[in-house]
């Protein structure tokens, strides 16, 4: 089956290469029905395959979803074996559609501490898309930034124990290399849903210069058009990066400072 062709929105503005999410409020989603918090995962597990779907036809580069934090071991057992079955079911329900959307599987985090049988179908399902040429869909599971960094330094001080790394030629760039997945640019954007106001220790490294857009919805009610209004309020950020932009500095023509 050919792939649908990719469609992106006209933003009128710069479009995000790669787009990662803090996915949170399913617990919160699902109290204000009355239902257990774990049919907030399930209903989350709905706008997963929605937004992935929609990120792989608009042309996003990757996508990085924060599935699973290494502070998530802490809830209670059951929560996490739902937690841990949604993700297996999901992996082997969609492969069908991340194949048709050219999607490729990765995974970033401390997988080793993920049940036997996540990981396995985990394995296989980004061995089965590695040749899939379209959108880079990463899935941040047992996922810490603090432990990144840790895990990095680790990997860093055993190459200067054994000789392969000078300390005193390491600079960011070095650091860079030893992250989970150093190949995948920083996120553009960074959206969090569930109206929380923090980063919640993810891609603090990666995100030190993405835009944040924070909504209020719960993760389930995370759609299409929820997507759309995100990239929408990115096109019309300005990034500096800590510098100015041409039309900004002193000596630029006064009408393109805004002054009359
Ligand atoms: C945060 O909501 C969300 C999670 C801890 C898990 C996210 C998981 C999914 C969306 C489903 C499974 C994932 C995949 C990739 C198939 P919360 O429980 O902290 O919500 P609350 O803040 O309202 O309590």
């Amino acid at each position: 089956m050919s792939r649908p062709p990719i469609q992106r929105p006209d933003l009128g503005g710069p479009f995000p290469e790669h787009l990662a999410i803090v996915m949170d409020g399913n617990g919160r989603w699902a109290k204000r029905r009355g239902l257990p918090r774990v049919k907030g995962h399930s209903a989350g597990v709905d706008s997963v395959r929605t937004i992935t779907t929609a990120c792989a036809r608009m042309g996003v580069q990757s996508l990085t979803l924060y599935a699973f934090s290494v502070e998530n071991w802490q809830r209670p057992s059951a929560e996490v074996q739902t937690l841990m079955r949604l993700l297996r079911v999901f992996l082997w329900r969609e492969r069908r559609t991340l194949m048709d959307n050219g999607v490729r599987l990765r995974c970033i985090g401390r997988l080793h501490d993920l049940p036997p049988r996540a990981l396995r179908t985990l394995r296989e399902t980004e061995e089965l898309t590695s040749a899939n040429d379209g959108m880079l869909l990463r899935l941040a599971l047992s996922y810490g930034s603090r432990s990144e960094l840790a895990d990095a330094l680790a990997s860093a001080a055993r190459d200067v124990r054994a000789g392969t790394l000078d300390p005193e030629a390491i600079d960011e760039e070095t650091l860079r290399a030893y992250l989970y997945d150093p190949e995948t640019p920083d996120p553009d954007l960074v959206i969090r849903t569930g109206g929380e106001l923090r980063l919640s220790n993810f891609l603090l490294w990666q995100a030190s210069y993405s835009e944040l857009f924070v909504t209020d919805l719960c993760w389930p009610d995370f759609r299409e058009p929820q997507l759309l209004e995100a990239l929408q309020a990115f096109s019309s950020r300005r990034r500096r990066y800590g510098s100015l932009l041409p039309d900004e500095t002193d000596d630029a023509p006064a009408a393109e400072r805004g002054v009359s």
